[in-house]
């Protein structure tokens, strides 16, 4: 047996622990079975390339290496978000779940290298400076307004970011399907008229901001919102499930002028397992309608 077959084998035994890993995690039934679904097709990926002539430049290796970690991100991402709290200042910026090149052609590696690790890490400084201003050192009374002015436009950025990045993927279905499929039918007709009050709505946004497909617990019923900057042109007790960057730095470098193109070929990356899993959490939050 090769070496690269032997490598194999152990990866399907990997892949067999964090199926076990999976069951032990303290998260939700649906987000279970849906890390179970992504890790045995990955298993059977594996597998059938057991099977077949390969070599160690092969560019499978790449795909399975990266697949695998964007399970692990994802379960870890899931963990994160039922079991654990952050003090306050101390925000991370969160790993992108995919390479910086995995997005191309629709975005460049110039583009998330640059977005990510300078972009969103400015956002989390921001914020962390903010909290520790406000909660952590007892904060000056005339600079109150200013740090809350500062937690209001770095954490926006961040909880937007972060939404952003697991709303995207290489592997997209290229239009949503499941629960999410059946309420943007019932709420704006059909997918098609949902996406393009969605395109309008981003070639909206003057200078800089975002496009947001939201679940509204008040109503029952989803909507399309424009973000100015991070934090303007909100809607309060909304929870924004599928984002889109309209900020310059999101495009520019390989759109310049061009937002239309960049918002068509958003649509070739986006993660609906992801938008479906976020709308699945959203519902469960239950307010009086009014
Ligand atoms: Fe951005």
């Amino acid at each position: 047996m090769s070496t690269i077959q032997n490598y194999l084998l152990e990866l399907v035994e990997w892949g067999e622990e964090v199926q076990r890993k999976i069951d032990s995690l303290e998260i939700s039934a649906e987000e279970k079975n849906s890390l179970n679904k992504q890790i045995e097709t990955w298993i059977k990926n594996v597998k059938v390339n057991s099977n077949r002539d390969i070599t160690h430049d092969d560019e499978i290796i790449d795909v399975l290496q990266g697949e695998a970690q964007r399970i692990v991100l994802s379960m870890k991402h899931n963990h994160n978000s039922n079991t654990e709290q952050v003090g306050y200042g101390k925000h991370k910026l969160p790993q992108l779940p995919y390479n910086y090149n995995a997005l191309e052609p629709y975005i460049s590696e110039a583009i998330m290298r640059l977005h990510h690790d300078v972009h969103h890490q400015a956002y989390v400084d921001g914020l962390n400076k903010a909290e520790n201003e406000l909660y952590v050192k007892q904060p000056d009374k005339s600079l109150v307004k200013h740090w809350l002015r500062e937690q209001a436009f770095h954490g926006s950025g961040h909880n937007l970011h972060t939404i952003f990045w697991f709303n995207m993927t290489p592997n997209s279905d290229k239009k949503p399907s499941g629960d999410i499929l059946k309420q943007i039918e019932r709420d704006f007709g059909t997918w098609k008229k949902f996406k393009n009050l969605f395109n309008s709505t981003a070639s909206s946004v003057e200078g800089d901001g975002w496009a947001v497909l939201y679940w509204n617990p008040r109503n029952g019923r989803l909507g399309v919102q424009s973000f100015e900057k991070h934090q303007l042109f909100q809607i309060a007790d909304i929870i924004p499930l599928l984002v889109l960057d309209m900020w310059e730095h999101a495009y520019y470098l390989q759109y310049k002028t061009d937002k239309e193109s960049y918002i068509e070929n958003w649509w070739n990356v986006v993660n609906w397992q992801n938008v479906n899993e976020r709308f699945a959490k959203a519902k469960k939050l239950k307010w009086a309608l009014y």
